[in-house]
This record gives C-alpha cells, sequence and structure tokens, in this order.
C-alpha cells in the first residue's frame, strides 16, 4: 500500500498550493522538491541553472526524489520537470500515489507571470509560446507517470483537495492507505 500523495503536473499548475492545503487536512508531512533542491545546493533554483545549467539541476533532483521517495504519510509537490526522468516515477511510485493535476495554458500564464522570476524556463521573451510548446511535448511524459488525474480548471483549490481525498478513498485500484 501507499501513503503518499506526490502531485506532479507543470508549472502554475497548483502543486504547492494543493499540495500544502491537501498535507494540513490530511496531517501529513509537506514537502517540495525544488525547495529541498535550494537547501542542498544552498542556491535557488534561477541561479542553480545559471551556474549548472537545467543538466546540473536536473541531477540534484534526482537525489532528492531518491531521499524523498522513502518518506510516509507525506504530500509531495513535484517540480514540473521532475517527470522527465524515469527513476524519479519509479522510485516516487513505490510508496506514492502520483496525481497529475492539469490546467490551461492561459492559467499557467497568469500564475506565473504573478510569480516572475522564479522560473527560468520561462523567463523567455514569449512565454505563452514556450509554455503551448513544452506542455506539448511533456504532455507523454505527464499522462505515462500519472495514477490519477485532476482538471483544476473549474475547481477552487478546496475542490481540488476534496476531489483528490474522494478518489484516493474511493479507488482501490491507487493503493492508498492513510
Ligand atoms: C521546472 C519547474 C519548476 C522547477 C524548475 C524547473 C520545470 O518547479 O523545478 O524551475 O522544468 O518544469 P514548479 O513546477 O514547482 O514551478
Amino acid at each position: 500500500m501507499k501513503s503518499n500523495i506526490a502531485l506532479i503536473g507543470f508549472m502554475g499548475t497548483g502543486k504547492s498550493e494543493v499540495g500544502r492545503l491537501l498535507a494540513a487536512r490530511l496531517k501529513f508531512k509537506f514537502i517540495e522538491t525544488d525547495a529541498l533542491v535550494e537547501a542542498r545546493a544552498g542556491k535557488s533554483i534561477s541561479r542553480i541553472f545559471d551556474e549548472v545549467g537545467e543538466i546540473g539541476f536536473r541531477e540534484l533532483e534526482i537525489e532528492v526524489v531518491k531521499d524523498v521517495a522513502r518518506e510516509r504519510r507525506a504530500v509531495i509537490a513535484c517540480g514540473g520537470g521532475l517527470v522527465l526522468n524515469k527513476i524519479n516515477i519509479d522510485r516516487l511510485k513505490e510508496r506514492s500515489v502520483i496525481v497529475l493535476l492539469t490546467a490551461t495554458p492561459s492559467v499557467i500564464l497568469k500564475r506565473v507571470a504573478a510569480q516572475a522570476g522564479q522560473r527560468p524556463l520561462l523567463d523567455v521573451d514569449n512565454p505563452a509560446m514556450v509554455i503551448r510548446d513544452m506542455l506539448k511535448s511533456r504532455k507523454p511524459f505527464y499522462t505515462a507517470a500519472a495514477d490519477t488525474v485532476v482538471d483544476t480548471a473549474r475547481l477552487t483549490p478546496h475542490q481540488i483537495i476534496e476531489e483528490i481525498i474522494n478518489r484516493l478513498e474511493s479507488d482501490e485500484s491507487l493503493h492508498f492507505q492513510k
């Protein structure tokens, strides 16, 4: 059985906000892989990208996921590109139900614009186009990794956590046990 919930999805789909609420509701530990990468490196995500590029960042992310995957009763908000390395998902799946959050490109654009400077991959001249392209190329990775998918489009964060809890409790094929 699995007692962790790993939230995956593109940047700006609400993984951190939903994850924090979900963890509080279930009385689980809340973990963000991005925050652990920053703590391990002793610098911000943007600085890591500047200094060692995306490849260096992904190496750190793999190390963090290796540790995080051993947790129990945790909600894990995963960096948006963590799914690109299958080893991360294989490790997480041992103890975590993988929940994919989706949102439309326009909602994503709005959310990431409100948090400017925090996402080096979208720090570009035409973020709308980059978001659409990246969503398209990453879709197969998200779909393959997900045990269940929640479309966040018309739901409030509270409705999203209720939907997730509902599924975890009612769908036996997810093998979730608190
Ligand atoms: C990334 C998403 C970010 C962070 C890094 C790379 C990505 O996390 O890990 O900037 O490749 O999608 P969020 O999804 O929490 O923004």
